[in-house]
């Protein structure tokens, strides 16, 4: 993990943000507070953050890809970097501030890819680039989308086309894989190997790319992670965009677990570290997906903790 700090600003956001005026109008609490952007990839949401909390305002920003940070640098005395998993946040702000932190006024994780991952050939994210199968936000890390389709075996492939893929035909899928592993290098190999439509593609990389970087853990543990973080009052934002993530993040946002099983204590008061009054979906206007085709699949719940 490393920290990076007073960094210049050079280059405009290359990722639109998504739901932008939404995040703002509802995790903006106190000017002078601490916010966290855990996924800052172009720094969009981080931007419109800064834009609106005050000089004595802080913002705390995270993202495991090192060039989300150098390439989009915000030249701000306000703003933090750490190039780091958000999986480790209590540690990493514990090492840092030598106490933990518990008074952060609002959080917003955008989750998923950003485009200019997405749009970067050689870091092999897209089936519309001919590249090596890479897929790693963190590229410190050696397990790539290769590794996987080269080493995996018939249960661990299985595992993943059915969980993160939520494909029927899972068993199918993994065999042909198995059959054909010597051959597959890039992502045209897959490709031409499936010979599939766009819908099930996607499926198929966004399966991969998931278990590259252990998306779904990864969140479970910020989820839990941001109860202790927050403040009494504090604002817990998730844009996701697929269904095994927003499934997660409405189960915690309503009881505290990733089951979503509501528990309750000897008085009937719900257990939950969330104030259900508060808690919202919105989903991206015609506009803005007519503006940002990468905002057609986005959900943003946002909660408030008691
Ligand atoms: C959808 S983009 C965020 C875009 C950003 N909100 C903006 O407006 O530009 C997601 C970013 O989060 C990063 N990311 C995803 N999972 C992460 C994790 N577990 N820890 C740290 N960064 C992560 C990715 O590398 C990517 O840059």
């Amino acid at each position: 993990m490393k920290i990076l700090k007073n960094m210049k600003y050079f280059h405009k956001p290359y990722h639109k943000p998504v739901l932008l005026a939404e995040v703002l109008e509802n995790i903006i609490s106190d000017m002078n507070g601490i916010y966290i952007d855990p996924t800052f990839g172009s720094g969009g949401h981080s931007l419109g953050i800064l834009n609106k909390i005050s000089n004595k305002g802080k913002l705390i920003a995270f993202d495991q890809d090192q060039f989300a940070i150098i390439k989009n640098k915000i030249n701000d005395k306000r703003i933090i970097f750490f190039n780091a998993n958000f999986r480790n946040i209590t540690k990493i702000l514990k090492d840092y501030n030598k106490k933990v932190i518990k008074n952060v006024s609002g959080i917003i994780a955008d989750l998923g890819v950003s485009s200019y991952q997405i749009d970067t050939p050689h870091r092999g994210f897209s089936r519309r680039f001919n590249n090596m199968l890479d897929m790693r936000m963190d590229l410190s890390k050696t397990k790539s989308a290769l590794n996987i389709i080269k080493n995996y075996s018939f249960e661990n492939l299985n595992h993943i086309f059915y969980k993160y893929g939520e494909f029927k035909n899972y068993q199918s899928i993994s065999r042909k894989i198995l059959l054909n592993r010597k051959f597959i290098n890039t992502t045209f190999d897959l490709v031409k190997l499936f010979n599939h439509n766009i819908k099930f593609l996607s499926r198929l990389f966004q399966a991969l790319r998931i278990e590259v970087n252990d998306e779904i853990n990864s969140l479970k543990q910020l989820l839990q992670q941001s109860v202790n973080i927050l403040k009494q009052g504090g604002v817990l934002a998730i844009i996701s965009y697929h269904s095994l993530e927003d499934k997660l993040v409405k189960n915690f946002f309503k009881s505290g677990n990733m089951n979503g099983i509501i528990r309750y204590n000897k008085k009937g008061k719900n257990l939950s570290p969330f104030r259900n009054k508060f808690t919202k979906r919105i989903f991206p206007k015609k506009d803005e997906i007519y503006q940002n085709n990468r905002a057609k699949s986005a959900i943003l719940r946002i909660t408030r903790k008691i």
